[in-house]
């Protein structure tokens, strides 16, 4: 198919204005469960990001906080992270006096006598450094140990200090279905003020996702046609070529539904979805996502699909089952891979199918959103050839490329030139973030840790949306928990998932679309 490039001269590549950004105020930043990777390849890249960009205040510390006894060789490690996963220079003339910021304490998650001594450890850093008493925690444990952490700061005065503001970060996952979900809302929310509260959807923190909003509520020729009258349906996809990764015992008890389409997919849709926010405050925004999510009338069983991998091929190697994973049950009954068909209950959306995927061991590591519109009413010309790429005059397609390959790109039929009479052949205009932008070396946390410090809660997870999502995903959950399902593995490694996930579109005359990516 032949594409139509938008072209973006080294002159016109935008520049950030510098000097406008805000920056937040002194604070000790305290990282629970900071001998994880996480925090080595994601976080303190992303601080040292915000340091070099003039976006850290200068009087700033961070604590790791975990069980195991470490000393100096922390920092050290957090340096060589930075390096590794930030691509940062070895010399960077920043580098090591950001790394001097960084300590360590040790500490036992679910012992209350040890946190009198971290409260202490933190006024005694904050004191030599004249930081004051702002304080942020952030939660990257696994998420048994979330309770514990927060009565505990609790009973040490820790989220109220005087004459300084606290706020806890939490990574996901935030609860395993509604009831628990609840549960830990009311305990998080029984020590800190909801306001207070900053739980993340990395997926939130990336450039294409924000784009999303940008790209409709910046621009004025797509609202007008962004409704059930033009758009015919909506597909999200977000596909791995990874397995689990060694995180076997983890995903055993999470599966694809709960690790990826109850949180990551369901922000993308409800991006896409939502009427314009009357600002781009958190309430305003948070407020149109919820409505989004409410909108959606239970998902009936049938309108669901659950699969999980067996041996295959990828990139041209042979890789395992996930029944062979390290620390998986050989028999497993988890999903690996889960689709469902919604619909939106509302002015704009009804009648409109959404059907979203995600799964691990897919032919392509791909997470687009599609929006195809309907055809014109009365089909005038022709199509060009009996096959090939322009033997169908095809809808016209927006695909929202949230990466790899970031980008935008619009599929519309164009004229053949020099054609008997009007043939048409699908063409594609393509935006290309890389191209027009530069290349990012951005992970998402930059934007998600800048704004919790801030206290900007435009980009997290609000307790009604968190909920109001697994109120929707529970029933599914438990019905899937009730049944074994009938034939897993149904699905190669290396394929784009259970055959019967095409009969989710099938009847309704649609197919999922699997060449993604940027075509050129
Ligand atoms: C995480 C899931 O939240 O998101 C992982 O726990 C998944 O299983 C990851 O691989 C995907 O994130 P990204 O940014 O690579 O799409």
């Amino acid at each position: 198919m032949a594409t139509v490039q938008m072209r973006v001269s080294e002159e016109d590549l935008v520049q950030v204005p510098k000097g406008k950004e805000r920056i937040p105020e002194p604070g000790v930043l305290v990282i629970f469960g900071a001998s994880g990777d996480l925090t080595k390849r994601k976080l303190l890249p992303a601080l040292f990001h915000l340091k070099q960009n003039g976006l850290l205040p200068d009087k700033a510390a961070i604590v790791g906080v975990a069980r195991r006894p470490l000393g100096d060789e922390f920092a050290a490690d957090m340096r060589e992270g930075i390096i590794e996963f930030g691509g940062v220079d070895k010399s960077d003339p920043q580098l090591d006096d950001f790394v001097k910021k960084i300590s360590y304490f040790a500490l036992n998650f679910d012992d209350p006598g040890h946190y009198a001594a971290l409260k202490a450890e933190l006024d005694r850093i904050a004191a030599e450094n004249g930081i004051g008493n702002n304080r942020l925690y952030y939660l990257a444990t696994a998420p048994e140990f979330f309770t514990g952490i927060v009565e505990n700061l609790g009973a040490q005065g820790m989220a109220e200090p005087e004459h300084g503001r606290a706020a806890i970060v939490i990574e996901k996952p935030f609860g395993h279905d509604l009831d628990s979900a609840r549960e830990l809302n009311h305990h998080v929310n029984s020590v800190f003020k909801e306001s207070q509260v900053f739980r993340i959807d990395h997926y939130l923190g990336k450039e294409t996702v924000q784009n999303i909003l940008v790209f409709r509520f910046a621009n004025g020729i797509f609202e007008p046609i962004w409704n059930r009258n033009y758009i015919e349906h909506v597909q999200i996809t977000a596909a791995e070529t990874l397995g689990v990764e060694g995180r076997g015992p983890f995903y055993e008890k999470a599966g694809a539904l709960r690790d990826v389409v109850q949180n990551h997919v369901m922000e993308l849709l409800s991006f896409v979805a939502m009427e314009p926010p009357s600002s781009f405050e958190a309430e305003s925004v948070r407020r149109e996502k919820l409505k989004v999510w409410q909108a959606i009338p239970t998902i009936p069983i049938l309108n669901t699909v659950r699969g999980q991998y067996g041996p295959g091929v990828i990139n041209g190697q042979r890789v395992a089952g996930y029944r062979d994973e390290e620390r998986v049950d050989p028999e497993s009954g988890t999903e690996t891979y889960a689709a469902v068909r919604l619909q939106i209950e509302n002015w704009r959306w009804a009648g409109v199918p959404f059907y979203l995927r995600a799964g691990k061991r897919l032919k392509q590591r791909a997470t687009e959103i599609s929006i195809q519109f309907r055809q014109p009413p009365l089909l005038i010309f022709n199509r060009m050839q009996a096959s090939g790429p322009c033997s169908e005059i095809q809808p016209n397609l927006l695909t929202i490329r949230i990466q790899p390959d970031e980008g935008i790109a619009l599929r519309f039929g164009a004229k053949v030139p020099n054609s008997p009479g009007m043939s048409v052949c699908p063409v594609i205009m393509d935006f290309d973030y890389a191209a027009a932008f530069g290349r990012s070396t951005a992970n998402g946390y930059e934007r998600l840790l800048l704004d919790a410090m801030l206290g900007d809660q435009t980009l997290f997870a609000h307790r009604d949306g968190v909920e109001t999502t697994w109120a929707l995903y529970t029933p599914i959950l438990q019905a899937w928990a009730n049944k074994k399902p009938e034939v897993f593995p149904n699905y190669f490694a290396g394929k784009w998932g259970p055959e019967c996930a095409d009969r989710l579109l099938e009847n309704e005359g649609h197919a999922w679309r699997n060449d993604l990516g940027k075509r050129d």
